[in-house]
């Protein structure tokens, strides 16, 4: 089977890398990354996912019988759609399923419609209402710009003062451009997040193993949030009662609710939920697998990926018995300095010579320049241990980490401590 991975992140090597593990699988990914290129069995493309006329001519040439989509951008924008037209089979969904993420005031009126728990909300267009709600609330709030905004686009305001500000720059400085020209004011959740990402076809769902994400650049859940800086396999927060009220609650509702709407969801469905006791609320939705969850969630599948994606594709998805390994995972990313500000590229990485077993380095901004390996991204490598149980996992990552270089490579030295 030729399988396809559209995308460059720490989330796509760990989907070629997991497809590419089944004997029969072909695998290329496009643009790809230093760390897929080295793979023996992945090829990469050099072809413009966002170019979907490109895409659908790298399929036909490389006979795929399966694309995976990685990032949101593609999806929302109809890459599925596109693919679809001409009889390729692409798993993600639809352009229309994927205003779940696309839009945050689209995800804000669904889950009021199907009942979903949530924060409370009001949204506007105009500055002037916007700054008068701003004046009457308590604070902290959180605004969030409507459209993608590569993770950028919330902002947790302490005071009315920042939230005039942060409304300034969004609907008057279009801070976040058209994304921003609707906003979200949200009333400020308490609790410990976590990552509950399924593959959903249609109203069936298989929840994936539960994950936690480290957003903040700093320890200790401080300073600007990033595309994630690390993440854990199981999330222990995730208790049975949680995982079933998740299930009811949110994933099915989701699931159904789309299927009301005429736009029935394909793919990975990502819930990003706030717990507080035995309460949660959904932050976000996102319409494609996590980076780096994904990475820490296959290290720990046993089953096929290519068979639970065509599986969900062809509606059997409840004929997959899926498979997990006993271990805990932890995936810790390495960033260039500056990250998520402005930071270099082009430094020499120096990698171990041997990986472990139980450990895999996961690439994201990295490439070959001239047969040596150089960073070309913000999140540079997300190391990836498997172990007895978290804290064995996180200690096997972290000792791999010492056997890594470059200039100003930097790393949380708390990923998994909170579930310890
Ligand atoms: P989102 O992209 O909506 O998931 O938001 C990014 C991050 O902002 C989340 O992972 C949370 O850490 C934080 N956040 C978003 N919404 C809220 C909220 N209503 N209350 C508290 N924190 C939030
Ligand atoms: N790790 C958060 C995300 O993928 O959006």
């Amino acid at each position: 089977m030729n399988v396809f991975i559209l995308g460059s992140g720490g989330r796509e090597h760990a989907l070629a890398w997991k497809s590419a593990q089944d004997d029969d699988s072909k695998v290329f990914v496009a643009p790809g990354n230093g760390g897929t290129l080295l793979e023996d069995h992945i090829t990469n493309l050099n072809v413009d996912i966002n170019d979907f006329d490109a895409v659908a001519t790298a399929c036909k040439d490389h006979a795929i019988d399966l694309v995976i989509v990685g990032p949101e951008v593609p999806l929302v924008n109809g890459i599925v759609d596109y693919l679809a037209a001409k009889d390729i089979l692409a798993f993600g969904p639809t352009a229309k399923a994927a205003r779940l993420e696309g839009s945050k005031v689209f995800a804000k009126e669904f889950f009021k419609k199907y009942a979903i728990p949530t924060a409370g909300y009001q949204s506007f267009t105009n500055f002037e209402e916007a700054s008068d709600y701003a004046k009457s609330v308590n604070y902290p709030i959180v605004i969030k710009a409507d459209g993608l905004a590569a993770g950028k686009g919330v902002v947790i305001c302490n005071s009315k003062e920042e939230a005039l500000e942060t409304l300034n720059e969004m609907l008057n400085n279009a801070a976040f451009g058209d994304a921003g020209n609707q906003v979200i004011l949200e009333e400020f959740l308490k609790g410990e997040e976590a990552s509950f990402i399924a593959v959903v076809a249609g109203n069936k769902i298989l929840p994936l193993a539960t994950s936690q994400d480290h957003k903040t650049i700093f320890e200790n859940d401080t300073g600007p949030n990033t595309g994630g800086m690390g993440a854990y396999s199981p999330a222990p927060i995730v208790t049975e009662s949680i995982h079933k009220q998740v299930m009811s609650e949110v994933m099915q509702r989701a699931a159904d609710g789309l299927i009301q709407e005429s736009s029935p969801f394909y793919g990975f469905l990502y819930a990003g939920l706030m717990i507080d006791g035995d309460k949660i609320k959904v932050l976000e939705f996102n319409c494609r697998f996590g980076d780096p969850e994904t990475q820490p969630i296959l290290m720990r599948l046993e089953t096929s990926l290519n068979k639970i994606c065509m599986a969900a594709l062809q509606d059997k998805l409840d004929t997959i018995n899926i498979e997990w390994k006993k271990e805990s995972a932890v995936g810790v990313v390495i960033s260039a300095p500056g990250y998520p500000g402005n930071y270099p590229t082009g430094s020499e990485i120096t990698l171990p010579a041997t990986e472990k077993s139980n450990t895999k380095i996961f690439h994201a901004g990295t490439k070959l320049d001239q047969n040596s390996l150089v960073t070309n991204g913000g999140r540079v490598l997300c190391v990836t241990a498997l172990g007895r149980d978290l804290a064995d996992a996180q200690q096997s990552a972290y000792q791999t980490i010492q056997s890594i270089e470059f200039d100003g490579m930097y790393f949380r030295k708390d990923i998994g401590n909170k579930a310890l």
